[in-house]
């Protein structure tokens, strides 16, 4: 395989302990990244990444995971932040009341920013390194339970745009992708659990309401392929892209 030019990089990812974020942890040890993991909970990573458990929905929490990942890695060369969560409100969006919105701002927009401000600055410095915004394919096609979630990614957009405005000249580069359905064991768990029905049905039902022209639900795998790609020296040319990661799926509404 060839190289992706991260052996040595100082990585940190968001939300690396389950699905996409938890891929792209181990695809950065395959290129011999270090890494550092951020979640709430503690849980199993790989040999040689450093797990820093915070709640990035918080200011505090940031500061205090920011801290924690600079003082291990001495230096940051490519952030991912991948951490987020849609909290639904399934009666609609006229009654989501202003905790719906403030919980969806804070875990998927804010989260970002505040992390960012503290770490951007050190590869501004630099003067190199990459940055890639998980955000999601919600922002340009909102579920109409999910609408608080899909303006907080929507925002995410808007901002990772304008960051890789700011931040180019410093030679820093910002992009994002834009995830479709992405396998979520867990949550289709929950959801089968919840519902009586298979976590089979619950794929079903996903692709019957979100026709993928692909056909399937994507892999964390090819996920963190695309993600791992975008920070690495390899894509030195691209910034203020947002990459539809969705089998198909927004070229297809
Ligand atoms: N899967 C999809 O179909 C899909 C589609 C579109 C967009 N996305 C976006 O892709 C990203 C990853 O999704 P996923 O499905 O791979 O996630 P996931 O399997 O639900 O895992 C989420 C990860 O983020 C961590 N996390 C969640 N909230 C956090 C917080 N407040 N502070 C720190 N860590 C937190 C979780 O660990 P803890 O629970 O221990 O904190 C976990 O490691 C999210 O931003 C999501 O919005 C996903």
């Amino acid at each position: 395989m060839v190289s992706l030019g991260l052996e040595g990089a100082r990585a940190v990812v968001t939300g690396g302990t389950r699905g996409m974020g938890a891929a792209t942890v181990r695809r950065l040890v395959d290129e011999g990244a270090r890494v550092v993991a951020i979640a709430r909970n503690a849980a199993p990573v790989p040999a040689g990444v450093h797990l820093v458990t915070a709640d990035l929905s918080t200011a505090d929490g940031v500061e205090a995971a920011a801290a924690a990942a600079l003082d291990h890695l001495g230096g940051l060369d490519v952030l991912i932040d991948n951490a987020g969560q849609n909290s639904p409100v399934p009666a609609g969006v006229l009654a989501a009341d202003d905790e719906d919105w403030r919980v969806n701002l804070d875990t998927n927009l804010l989260s970002v920013v505040r992390l960012d401000r503290i770490l951007v600055p050190h590869l501004v410095a630099q003067g190199s390194g990459a940055v890639v915004h998980v955000s999601s394919g919600a922002a340009r096609s909102p579920q109409p339970n999910a609408i608080p979630y899909a303006a907080a990614k929507a925002a995410l957009n808007a901002y990772s745009t304008g960051l890789a405005t700011a931040v180019g000249p410093h030679g820093v580069r910002v992009t994002g992708v834009l995830p479709g359905i992405v396998e979520n064991t867990e949550s289709y768990a929950r959801a089968a659990a919840d519902t009586g029905r298979t976590v089979e049905q619950i794929r079903a039902d996903l692709l019957a309401r979100l026709p993928v022209p692909l056909g399937r639900i994507g892999t964390p795998e090819e996920a963190a392929e695309v993600i791992v790609f975008q920070a690495s020296p390899r894509a030195s040319y691209l910034t203020g892209i947002l990459v539809p990661l969705d089998g198909g799926l927004l070229a297809s509404r």
